[in-house]
């Protein structure tokens, strides 16, 4: 595996694998990587000809008062996982780099970020879809990668994908899971021992509305009644949201639509905030 740290190298190696008419597969990460992003890695093995990850932890997408500076970061571990991978090229740029001086372009999707994280975190996503056009436009892929643990994520990929016209296949990944449950996340490196148990109550409350769901349950304010309840009986946890939407537009639901529905939750934990999601 060769790593990479200029842009330019990195396109005029895209380049060269398309001149060859490779497929290529790509998937952007901030690194501290665990099962969930190795099963992106794989898959993207398995579906192209030479696979590009990045490692880059993106200031833009970060707010003042959010955790750039203690964001989990360990690159000779990442290496060796990723080397296991049979990962062709790693790109690890540096800020400077990436946003030098004079920088003053964004990409913005404006409604599906508007909801659910986008409200928590209001300039998040217009730094995601900043940084993944670029790593687009770096990497040039055939297929791109992401997973379903950061479902809004994933949907607005997808819709500034259709909007701008990129010739990417956005493939959208399972969430992996601890054995107890809880979603591996690289800020699951945050919780001390008794959060990390109490952590798992964001999947025993998604748990809740699939049981409810199953059982013939459409009212979306029984289910967030019910997941409230399930979350409060953990002691330190406090909700920031508990909501469920419909997958093709993020519009808030009051009814649960078959095949199109999103329930997803942002938990704090202490001074962790963690997300999950489970797609119906
Ligand atoms: P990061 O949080 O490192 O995640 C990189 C990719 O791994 C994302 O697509 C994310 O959804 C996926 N992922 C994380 N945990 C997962 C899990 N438990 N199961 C399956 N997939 C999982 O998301 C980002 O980085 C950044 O916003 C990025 C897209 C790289 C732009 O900076």
């Amino acid at each position: 595996m060769r790593i990479i740290y200029s842009a330019d190298e990195m396109q005029q190696i895209a380049n060269k694998y398309r001149e060859l008419g490779k497929k290529i597969g790509f998937v952007p990460t901030m690194g501290y990587l665990h099962e969930g992003h190795l099963s992106l890695v794989r898959k993207a093995k398995e579906d192209n000809d030479v696979v590009f990850v990045s490692i880059f932890v993106n200031p833009l997408q970060f707010a003042p008062n959010e955790d750039l500076d203690k964001y989990p970061r360990d690159l000779r571990r990442d290496e060796e996982l990723l080397k296991e991978e049979g990962v062709d090229f790693l790109f690890y740029p540096a800020v400077e780099k990436m946003y030098p001086d004079g920088f003053q372009t964004y990409v913005e999707v404006e409604k599906l970020t508007k909801v659910l994280e986008g409200k928590s975190r209001p300039t998040h996503f217009k730094g995601v879809t900043t940084v993944v056009l670029k790593l687009f436009n770096i990497t040039k892929p055939h297929r791109a990668y992401f997973g379903k643990k950061d479902a809004q994520q994933l949907l607005v990929i997808r819709r500034m994908v259709k909007d701008l016209n990129l010739d990417i296949d956005v493939v959208g990944m399972p969430i992996v899971r601890e054995e107890d449950g809880l979603a591996m996340s690289s800020r699951n490196k945050y919780l001390n021992e008794e959060e990390r148990k109490q952590a798992v109550c964001l999947y025993k409350s998604l748990k809740k509305a699939e049981e409810l769901i199953n059982s013939g349950e459409t009212d979306a304010k029984e289910i967030i009644d019910e997941m409230k309840k399930v979350i409060k009986s953990y002691p330190l946890a406090e909700i920031d949201y508990i909501s469920i939407n419909r997958l093709s537009d993020l519009e808030e639901l009051k009814t649960i639509e078959k095949g199109n529905t999103l329930v997803s939750l942002a938990v704090r934990i202490g001074q962790t905030r963690l997300i999950d999601n489970m797609w119906f």
